[in-house]
Formats: C-alpha cells, sequence, structure tokens
C-alpha cells in the first residue's frame, strides 16, 4: 500500500492540499473589526509529492495560507514554500527526498529545506522557517519565494523555526540547534536584521532543541532527554532516543552574557516543544510551556506517523519557577486539559503575561495517533481560571493569535484569530473570537473556500 493509505499524517485534514489560489472577498458571518487591518500567515507540511518510504509529519513541503484582512473584507492566498528540493522533484514529477524516518547511517543524509515549520516578519522580511536550515525569505502579499536567507552571509548555521522579537529592542533573537557540535549556538540580529552576535552554547548531550524563552534579561535554553545518537540511528533505526534518566535542563543565560554565564536549571525529565512565555520576577524566571511527559518522536516500528500516544503522553500547560539565588526549580502542573501551541500578546514577549491562549482538547473520543485538538483555551494565570471554546469532535483547530484591538490596548483587548477546520463542509473557517470572550458567539467567521491542512504555526502582520 502506498504510504497516504498508512499514514493518518496523510489523512483527513492532515492530508495535503495540493492546489494553490487566490480568492477576494471571501464569505463572511458576521463583521470583520475594521481595526483588523494586516494578514494571517500560517506554514504548515503540505508534502507535494507521494513521499518515498515513510512519512513524518515535519517532512512535508512548507506551504503558506495568508488571510489578508482589511476594511472589514478577507482575501486568502495558499503558496508552496518553493524550495530548491522541491522544484527539483517538481521536474522529476515525483519526491525524490527521504523524510526523518529513512535517515540511515550509510548513507549522508541529504534534506530537503522545506521551510515548513513557522513564518515571520522582521525587518521588512518574511522568512518562512525549519530549524535544520537556513531561512527561506519570501515576498509579502504575494508569498512568492525569493531564496535562502543567510543574512548577507553571516549565518553559518540553521535557524530555529522559533525566533524571539523582543518587543521593546525590535532585535530578533534566536539559536541553531544540530546533532553535530556546535550543539548549540546563539545568535542575535539587531533592529535592521543584521546578524550582531552568534555564541556558541556548550551543552551535555545533543538533542533536538525547538524552542526558546526570553525574559528582559534573561534567555532560557531547554534541553530535554531526547538524545541524538548515531548509535540508535544504526541499531534502531531512530536517530533520537529518549532518556529520562538524565532529567530535563532548563539553562538560563544573560542577555548580555555568554557561554560562561549560563546556569543550568534539573527538573523531572519531560518534553517541551513550545514555552508560552517567560518573565523575571524577582530573584525568579518564569517559565510557562506545554509540557509532554515524553516524547516518542520516531519511533518508527511502533506506528505509521511517529508512534507518540496523544492521549497518555499528551501536553499540557506548565509552570517552571527557577529561583536564581538558591537554584531551585518549582514545577508547578496548571490544568488537565491536551494543550499545544501557546501563545501570548507579543507585546508581553519576555515580559509578565497574564493570559495565554492555546490549542487544546478536545473529547474522549479524541484520536491517540495523531494530535487533533478540537478546542481553543484561554488562561487566565492570576485566577488560574481557563476559558474554553469547543468547535466538536474532528474539527481540529491551529495555532490561536491574538491580536490587539489597538497599538496601546491593554494585555486581552483585542481578538484571537484561529483556523477550524469543519469536518462535515471538509472546509476551513477562520474564526475571528473576542479575546475577552472566546466562548461567546465569535465576531467574525471568514469561509475559506478550501481545507486548510492542519499546520503548525503563525503570525499577524499589520498593514503598513
Ligand atoms: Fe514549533
Amino acid at each position: 500500500m502506498r504510504e497516504s493509505e498508512l499514514n493518518p499524517f496523510l489523512q483527513g485534514n492532515f492530508a495535503p492540499w495540493r492546489l494553490e489560489g487566490t480568492a477576494d472577498d471571501l464569505q463572511v458571518s458576521g463583521e470583520i473589526p475594521l481595526e483588523l487591518n494586516g494578514t494571517f500567515y500560517r506554514n504548515g507540511p503540505n508534502p507535494a509529492y507521494e513521499p518515498i518510504g515513510r512519512y513524518h509529519w515535519f517532512d512535508g513541503d512548507g506551504m503558506i495560507h495568508a488571510i489578508t484582512l482589511g476594511d472589514g473584507r478577507a482575501s486568502y492566498r495558499n503558496r508552496w514554500v518553493r524550495s530548491a528540493g522541491m522544484l527539483e522533484e517538481r521536474k522529476a514529477g515525483k519526491a525524490l527526498y527521504k523524510g526523518l524516518l529513512e535517515m540511515s547511517v550509510t548513507e549522508a543524509p541529504v534534506f530537503k529545506n522545506t521551510g515548513n515549520t513557522n513564518i515571520v516578519s522582521h525587518a521588512g522580511k518574511l522568512l518562512a522557517l525549519m530549524e535544520a536550515a537556513l531561512p527561506t525569505q519570501l515576498r509579502h502579499c504575494t508569498l512568492e519565494t525569493l531564496g535562502e536567507f543567510d543574512f548577507e552571509g553571516k549565518l553559518t548555521t540553521a535557524m530555529t523555526a522559533h525566533p524571539k522579537i523582543d518587543p521593546e529592542s525590535g532585535e530578533l533573537l534566536f539559536f541553531a540547534s544540530s546533532p553535530v557540535p556546535p550543539y548549540l549556538v546563539y545568535h542575535v540580529a539587531n533592529r535592521d536584521g543584521e546578524l550582531v552576535r552568534s555564541e556558541p552554547i556548550d551543552l551535555e548531550w545533543p538533542s533536538m532543541i525547538h524552542d526558546f524563552a526570553i525574559t528582559k534579561d534573561y534567555v532560557v535554553f531547554i534541553l530535554c532527554p531526547l538524545v541524538f545518537s548515531f548509535e540508535a540511528l544504526a541499531t534502531t533505526g531512530s536517530a533520537f532516543v529518549w532518556e529520562p534518566q538524565r532529567g530535563t535542563r532548563l539553562g538560563v543565560m544573560p542577555r548580555n552574557g555568554g557561554n560562561g554565564d549560563v546556569r543550568w536549571f534539573e527538573t523531572d525529565a519531560c518534553y517541551i516543544f513550545h514555552p508560552m512565555n517567560a518573565y523575571s520576577e524577582g530573584r525568579h524566571v518564569v517559565l510557562d510551556v506545554a509540557r509532554f511527559p515524553r516524547l516518542l518522536l520516531m519511533a518508527r516500528d511502533q506506528a505509521p506517523g511517529s508512534g507518540q500516544d496523544f492521549i497518555d503522553d499528551a501536553p499540557k500547560l506548565h509552570r517552571f519557577r527557577l529561583d536564581l539565588r538558591d537554584g531551585n526549580v518549582k514545577s508547578e502542573p496548571q490544568d488537565d486539559r491536551r494543550c499545544e501551541f501557546p501563545r501570548i500578546d507579543e507585546r508581553l514577549l519576555g515580559r509578565k503575561h497574564r493570559f495565554g491562549y492555546v490549542a487544546s482538547g478536545g473529547s474522549e473520543t479524541a484520536r491517540r495517533d495523531v494530535p487533533e485538538l478540537t478546542a481553543v483555551t484561554k488562561y487566565d494565570l492570576e485566577t488560574g481560571k481557563p476559558t474554553v471554546r469547543e468547535f466538536g469532535a474532528g474539527n481540529g483547530v491551529g495555532e490561536p493569535l491574538f491580536v490587539p484591538r489597538y497599538g496601546q490596548a491593554e494585555e486581552d483587548d483585542g481578538y484571537v484569530l484561529v483556523l477550524a477546520y469543519d469536518r462535515a463542509k471538509n472546509s476551513s473557517d477562520f474564526y475571528i473570537l473576542d479575546a475577552r470572550n472566546i466562548a461567546a458567539q465569535p465576531i467574525a467567521v471568514v469561509h475559506i473556500p478550501n481545507r486548510v491542512p492542519y499546520g503548525f504555526h503563525g503570525n499577524w502582520v499589520t498593514a503598513s
């Protein structure tokens, strides 16, 4: 059988959407607020061809879905990230590159820079990101691929898909993680987009470090016991091994410090793809995350896809409180709901946030083999109170983005934007929710003319 008939990450709304298109004046239920003037960009894996061998959700070619709002109207455009590898495959009319589950020690790894994970705008550049390679620059609005971007030749490593833009300085803080030394390099680009700093950071073991956190004063690196191992690749075929006895380490480095200043805090084994945010509070660094109790990233013999059980080993909202005076870590579960894709009001990135927005859920009947989350939850971290909006079984949602109503609006005074699949219609809707009451009637629902496959991350870019 073909992989697409076996693998749940190639089926339902995980299946790729292979048309590119543009649609103006989308049908809208309700009214789009006039203050919403900009574009919601969303990236995700969308394989252009039937995969060679086994498929991992992280493998697919990047596709950007862009919803532009202005004057109360909405338009849609989707385009592939046209990587050099994908263009070769287009010529051949078939897949040429193997994925993560087909890595082998006997063949040199040849990766396609799919640019499939996130899309950010900094210093006038729109960058599609995937963590094993350079950013891919796209043109705003048209989504035309301009090619790989290496900061004028200064970036000699890959770039995480989760850079942070400091809301005050406008700096772009990021890192590169690699299975071969240097395992971690910290980078800073100034507000004009010039790479001004690259600092190798020593790690105890090579891992997959997907994201990190910043505060006004510190960066926080997250080293989980998902260990890269050539030996394991040779013997089991899986390049990453879960070794919980190592525990998880959180490395706190002053933003103006270097490798020698990193202080590592130890906590129980867990995996963290995504922090919600971090901030400094007195002698503490507070770090909120979506915490997996363990991660089977490539247990490829267990099940098609990844082998992870997304119910038993579901991520949940968790707070770490790191005491910079005595080195202790308080590890505090925040809720029992499954959650991923945590976001905050980006104006508070690295500063104390009260509210967070996550994809969450869902029902007892939710699937175990894929991370399909069918609710949006807003957390009030001061009162501990969650507010939940359910979309119904099979109607998975993406990462919720908060957009303030206007520049100086208070935290939570704005909109939560989220894409949701409608299984009955087999198409997707773009919800504009009142952040202060996400469970109420939506302010507007924009009906996308097609299905937007489940994907990863995106950002809102205000029209200039
Ligand atoms: Fe991510």
